[in-house]
């Protein structure tokens, strides 16, 4: 039995007793006519990134609590087990290294026994991958017969280079168009092709693995579609990302950009996955990403807990999802630049932490992943913010807001931020009517993060943020945070599907499943 387990701790029955006592009731109006310091006691600065959690149902005894709860359950040396290498997948037996990826190159006049030699090689590795695919990005920048580049990847291998190339779309060179490809629905790289000319092209295939079904069928297609059109310089025009540099160079490809099982799909935008991003944006900007990132590692790594910021967020959703029985969070970038980051934070954490067993494979008997789900700001006010201002679950929200926009259309920031702000004021204020249905019962919470502006810099910093913000509530309810197969089942049947699509054959199905094969046959 392990002790440390969070519902085993002395700070989990105290939190019990404290939202027993006045969680359940804590009306965060209330507690802001209490204490005119509220702003500052619950806001938080981190690199590139400003919190104000104030508008939450917290008070300084929960946050207390929910610090003791991280002490209790050994979330520093956790995270410290993390940054030193150790094998914290311990489903797969592998290190999490993502974090390296993005630390500057070893400094010469650090003596060298100050690194892990492990540590030491494994970073000098990275920064002559890094070094490699970043001449490459700018070739293939300058590069003006080619026009196009069509990623083709899915999962980790799609939404993080995605996300931040559309993210960082005014920071992109014009003349090249950027294409993603992940759905292995024909209907993805159809659209795609038809508009392409081969001597044009590029086709970057992302893989951690090289043996995903729907990245090796569209990749495939491609080829074929390249060589059907006249192409014969492979090595030109298709370039591989992936640790299975071998696979790679069985398919044909002779241009291949690695990196390490230390790095887990939906943690790889920064590590060769990201070419598509250093395309776009370049060296210099692909170098910010990542050193906005490390900046948020330092965070995380240094702050006292009290006032590090991913270990702040991450608690609160301990607090949310075990106490208060909140299940779900909502996202709403108001950029509309972030319009994939919502996908991208669905994988992020749900991929991580929806889990029902813990390190050790025993089944836990609390809740773990909320479901995270949004789109950008404005467009979810006329769409699903009904629901969260007046339907019967509370869902906490997550507003993202910018402070100076990258265009100079007047009116439509002052526009953007009253909105953003009003809404966070609306869910907490909430608005009394007799009637019953413009009542508003408020005291729903969010919190507001701020970027002075997104740049590449403040993007790597917060997809760090949410990076670690996830480590630690999968720290503290003692999941493995890095494996994934609760994914691998639907594959297996998958194949099984597929043979009996081809041959007909329903023995031994359900009948749901076999009754539908015989519609589509
Ligand atoms: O099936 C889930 C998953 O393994 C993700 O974790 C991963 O990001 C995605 O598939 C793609 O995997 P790969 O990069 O190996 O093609």
């Amino acid at each position: 039995m392990n002790p440390s387990r969070c519902d085993r701790t002395p700070a989990w029955g105290s939190l019990q007793a404290a939202f027993d006592a006045t969680g359940r009731t804590f009306d965060v109006r209330q507690a802001f006519a209490a204490d005119p310091a509220r702003f500052e006691t619950f806001s938080q600065a981190a690199p590139h990134v400003f919190a104000d959690l104030s508008k939450n149902r917290i008070d300084a005894e929960t946050e207390a609590l929910l610090l003791a709860l991280a002490q209790q359950t050994g979330l520093a040396a956790h995270r410290d087990a993390m940054f030193a290498g150790d094998a914290i997948n311990n489903t797969e037996q592998r290190a999490v290294m993502h974090w390296l990826l993005r630390s500057p190159p070893p400094d010469p006049a650090m003596p060298a026994q100050s690194l892990h030699i492990h540590m030491a090689e494994a970073l000098h590795e990275v920064h002559t991958t890094l070094d490699a695919m970043l001449t490459f990005a700018e070739k293939v920048r300058t590069d003006t017969h080619i026009t196009d580049i069509v990623n083709i990847g899915i999962g980790g291998s799609d939404l993080g280079p995605q996300m931040a190339v559309l993210a960082l779309d005014e920071f992109v060179l014009s003349g090249k168009r950027l294409h993603f490809v992940s759905n292995v629905d024909g209907h993805e790289l159809n659209a795609v092709l038809r508009n392409l000319k081969v001597e044009s092209t590029l086709f970057l295939v992302a893989s951690k693995t090289f043996t995903t079904i729907e990245t090796m069928t569209n990749a495939q297609s491609a080829k074929t579609w390249f060589e059907v059109n006249g192409g014969t310089d492979i090595a030109r025009h298709f370039a591989a990302l992936t640790t299975n540099v071998a696979a790679a160079k069985a398919f044909g490809i002779s241009t291949t950009f690695g990196f390490w099982d230390w790095v887990g799909g939906r943690y790889s935008v920064w590590s060769a996955i990201g070419l598509p991003l250093a395309i776009a944006i370049g060296a210099q900007g692909f170098k910010q990403f990542l050193a906005g990132a490390h900046a948020m590692d330092e965070h995380f790594r240094s702050a006292p807990l009290a006032h590090n910021l991913p270990v702040r967020l991450g608690l609160l959703d301990v607090w949310y999802r075990n106490f208060h029985g909140f299940s779900s969070r909502s996202v709403a970038p108001y950029h509309s630049a972030l319009k994939r980051y919502p996908a991208y934070l669905q994988q992020l954490e749900m991929e991580s932490n929806g889990k029902r067993v813990d390190a050790t494979g025993a089944a836990l008997p609390y809740g773990t992943s909320p479901v995270i789900w949004g789109e950008p700001g404005t467009n979810g006010q006329h769409a699903y913010f009904q629901m969260l201002h007046q339907g019967s679950d509370v869902v906490p929200v997550e507003l993202v807001a910018v402070k100076t926009p990258l265009h100079a259309l007047p009116g439509h920031h002052t526009l953007l931020l009253a909105n953003v702000l009003a809404q966070a004021q609306a869910l907490m204020q909430g608005q009394v009517d007799e009637g019953g249905h413009k009542h508003f019962t408020g005291n729903r919470p969010s919190t507001f993060l701020l970027l002075d502006e997104l740049s590449p810099a403040s993007l790597g910093a917060l997809i760090a943020l949410q990076e670690h913000r996830v480590f630690v509530s999968g720290a503290v309810w003692g999941i493995n945070s890095f494996d994934q197969w609760g994914v691998e089942l639907g594959k297996v049947l998958a194949k099984d599907v597929e043979l009996r699509l081809k041959n007909g054959n329903d023995s031994g199905l359900d009948g749901s499943t076999a009754g539908l094969l015989a519609r589509l046959r």
